[in-house]
């Protein structure tokens, strides 16, 4: 078990009846608010008429940008700047899932740089330790951006799709009412839950310290949760029960608590952002194609026994397996999970991508190096990887 610091100085309201807290915790930073929102589902829900409602009644002064891609773009996030910057912005409010907070996140770094320009702190890979403070209310249990430190901004004229990190983009606090989700389509489930579950399976299990069990044990309930609960939300898309599990393990995931002595290679991360940074896929979905193909590309004698031991805990897989038989058996199981279960096409043909692009996005994705980790992949592995998911 390696050394860590654990610091994560987000405020969290969850539940039904949290939002009353939405003025207070905003004036305890400032009056003037830029409300950042995406296309347009807070406002079919009631959210956006909620948080209206709630800052007349505080006296709040709200600005607003709206219109967050999905895949959020940096011309977005420079536009959100440019307006706290004439208007004196004092706090970012985020209604929505990853894209708009993250879209708000990049928004509150490059507010307080000289000209604006997110894209120049992305490409210079700058941590990001001053950004105006950022408050966030979920509406999609996906990618822990309401508890974590990262960005992720897409520059669609280059094609390039990278992380902005930094301690000031935490944000302050997070309301996470899982009623908010129940809007969310299926396919929006499927693929916030798969994300979910990636990040635990890409972030810790095959890279870390193997001995911290109570870690391990943690992890793998986090995967049991979404491989319970998704189907659920899918079919029952309010069944509270449901939403509120698959949205405190979207922020457990990511939010550090799982991060104690581990390292972190996020191999189908690193592999997925270049698919949506070329095709503008839905994350999720590029996630669920690329895992079960990483996982039969670096399955040997020395990874066979994790990936056996998770299949077996998390999807049930038999005992009695050798260790090469049980690791396919798993691999098998997340495979179905991914397009049986949760119902994701199961190939880049499907999506429309060919291998045209796929020398470059290798290149990119190792970023001229190596994703490391227990397979350690250079850029012709990656290119294999991606031709296993035509
Ligand atoms: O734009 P609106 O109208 O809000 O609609 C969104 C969007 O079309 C819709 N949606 C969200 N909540 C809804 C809803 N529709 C109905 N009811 C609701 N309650 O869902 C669509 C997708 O939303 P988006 O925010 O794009 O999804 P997600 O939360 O999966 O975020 C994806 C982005 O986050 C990045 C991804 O790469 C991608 O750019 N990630 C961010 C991370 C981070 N900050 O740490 C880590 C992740 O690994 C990931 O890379
Ligand atoms: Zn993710």
């Amino acid at each position: 078990m390696n050394d860590f610091i654990f610091h994560n100085p987000d405020k969290v309201y969850f539940g039904k009846d949290i939002m009353k807290n939405l003025p207070t915790e905003l004036l305890s930073i400032g009056k003037k608010v830029l409300l950042v929102y995406g296309g347009g589902s807070i406002r079919k829900n009631g959210l956006y008429d909620e948080i209206i409602s709630l800052a007349k009644s505080a006296d709040i002064e709200l600005c607003e940008l709206s219109g967050v891609e999905p895949n959020p773009r940096h011309t977005t996030v420079n536009k959100g700047a440019a307006i706290c910057k004439e208007k004196g912005i004092d706090v970012i409010l985020a209604a929505g899932g990853g894209s708009t907070i993250d879209c708000a996140k990049g928004i509150a770094a490059a507010a307080l740089t000289d000209d604006g320009d997110v894209w120049k702190l992305v490409s210079n890979g700058v941590w990001v330790t001053e950004a105006l403070p950022i408050v966030a209310i979920l509406t999609n249990a996906a990618t822990g951006s309401e508890m974590d430190a990262w960005a992720v901004i897409s520059n669609m004229d280059t094609n390039e799709k990278i992380g902005l990190g930094g301690s000031a983009l935490i944000p302050k606090a997070a309301f996470e009412n899982p009623e908010y989700s129940f809007s969310l389509p299926a396919y929006q489930t499927a693929c916030g839950a798969f994300d979910i579950f990636n990040h635990v399976l890409d972030n810790y299990y095959f890279a870390g310290d193997a001995t911290f069990d109570m870690l391990l044990e943690m992890q793998e309930a986090v995967m049991r949760t979404v491989v319970k609960w998704a189907p659920i939300a899918m079919s029952e898309p309010e069944n509270y029960e449901a939403r509120a599990n698959l949205m405190w393990a979207s922020s457990m995931a990511l939010n550090t608590v799982l991060d104690g002595g581990t390292v972190h290679d996020c191999a189908c991360h690193m592999m997925e952002h270049e698919l949506s940074a070329y095709y503008d896929i839905t994350h999720g979905h590029g996630l669920a194609i690329l895992t079960p193909r990483w996982l039969s590309y670096i399955l040997n004698e020395e990874t066979a026994p994790a990936i056996y031991r998770f299949g077996k805990v998390v999807f049930g897989v038999s005992d009695g397996y050798s260790p090469i038989d049980g690791a396919k058996a798993a691999i098998e199981a997340v495979s179905k999970f991914c397009f049986e279960t949760l119902g994701l096409k199961p190939t880049l043909s499907d999506l429309s991508i060919d291998s045209k692009n796929f020398k470059a996005m290798a290149d990119h994705a190792c970023r001229g190096g190596g994703i490391n980790g227990i397979g350690k992949l250079n850029s012709c592995d990656v290119e294999k990887i991606y031709e296993m998911c035509l």
